[in-house]
């Protein structure tokens, strides 16, 4: 079953985006793979537990402030929000695990956006998007090889990003199934070019839990701009991972503590046409 599409009589929210988030993540197939020992649970679940227990102990933590814990906690439910809360917060510790053996590209979190199987085109190509896109022209560029250097060949792009308004196609009302999402093959050489448009800053929604507890703590929404790709070839380990434009006001404090030194892009005016061009080359480790 596909999940439910957001139509364009409902108004972009928290409860609209998380919904579609909590359902993508019930179909994406990922507990498929989850085998849970019971020494790892109870260890995992244990240490978890203790660790709550220790910070009421040592803050001494009122009655008030557990139903208040309680009622939010309720409430991260409702909005379907445990997908955002968890990939802001935790993933990107997850990823660093999953990751630190690699000797090729860093990568960053997946985040609670991603659809599998966009429409496949080979390069040069240009992403879906409306006749009206607003937005600066952005020619990204590359090549992707592998540890030793050599080009992968027919490697394959996912790329998928915000639009001008910080709204992703399949998450947010009114804009088109795939709009801003495509799977690219790169040429014999490893070779990609790809067309598309500058993605704004993202602000997690605010009018759901996650952001309640944002206002409530006097922090901020913010993730900065970013484009998010899925890196693939034969016989090498799937690169997950996010690129983001220097100068952005939150590529030091993104919400989501995803931003890396590696990531960064170099922008520059485009050689032929309006707006802006960047090159980042992509290396993949192989699978053992
Ligand atoms: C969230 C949104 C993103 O676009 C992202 O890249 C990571 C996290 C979120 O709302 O949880
Ligand atoms: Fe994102």
């Amino acid at each position: 079953m596909t999940p439910e599409p957001i139509t364009e009589t409902e108004a972009a929210s928290a409860a609209a985006s998380g919904n579609a988030a909590t359902d993508r993540f019930r179909q994406s197939g990922k507990l498929a793979h989850v085998e849970a020992a019971q020494e790892r649970v109870s260890m995992l679940a244990g240490r978890l537990i203790k660790a709550a227990n220790d910070i009421v102990l040592e803050e001494k933590v009122s009655y008030d402030e557990y139903n208040a814990l309680k009622a939010w906690l309720i409430k991260v439910g409702e909005d379907g929000e445990w997908p955002l809360f968890l990939d802001v917060w935790l993933e990107h510790s997850v990823e660093d695990v999953a990751t630190s053996h690699r000797k090729g590209n860093k990568g960053s979190i997946e985040g609670p956006y991603y659809v599998p199987d966009a429409p496949e085109q080979k390069c040069p190509a240009t992403i879906e998007m409306r006749p009206d896109e607003a937005g600066t022209p952005l020619l990204f560029q590359g090549q992707v090889r592998d540890t030793d250097g050599a080009p992968l060949a027919g490697a394959k792009i996912e790329l998928w990003h915000a639009d001008e308004e910080g709204f992703y196609s399949q998450f947010a009302p009114g804009i088109p199934e795939w709009n801003l999402r495509g799977s690219f093959i790169a040429d014999e050489q490893g070779r990609f070019e790809i067309h598309t448009i500058q993605p704004a800053p993202y602000q997690i929604p605010t009018d759901g839990a996650c952001g309640q507890l944002i206002a409530a703590a006097g922090w901020h929404a913010w993730r900065p701009a970013h484009l998010h790709l899925k890196v693939s070839a034969p016989g090498h380990e799937l690169l997950t991972a996010q690129l983001y434009f220097p100068g952005d006001p939150h590529n030091e404090d993104d919400i989501a503590t995803a931003t890396k030194p590696e990531l960064m892009l170099d922008i520059q005016p485009a050689a032929a046409g309006d707006g802006v061009q960047t090159t980042y080359d992509f290396v993949l480790d192989p699978v053992d």
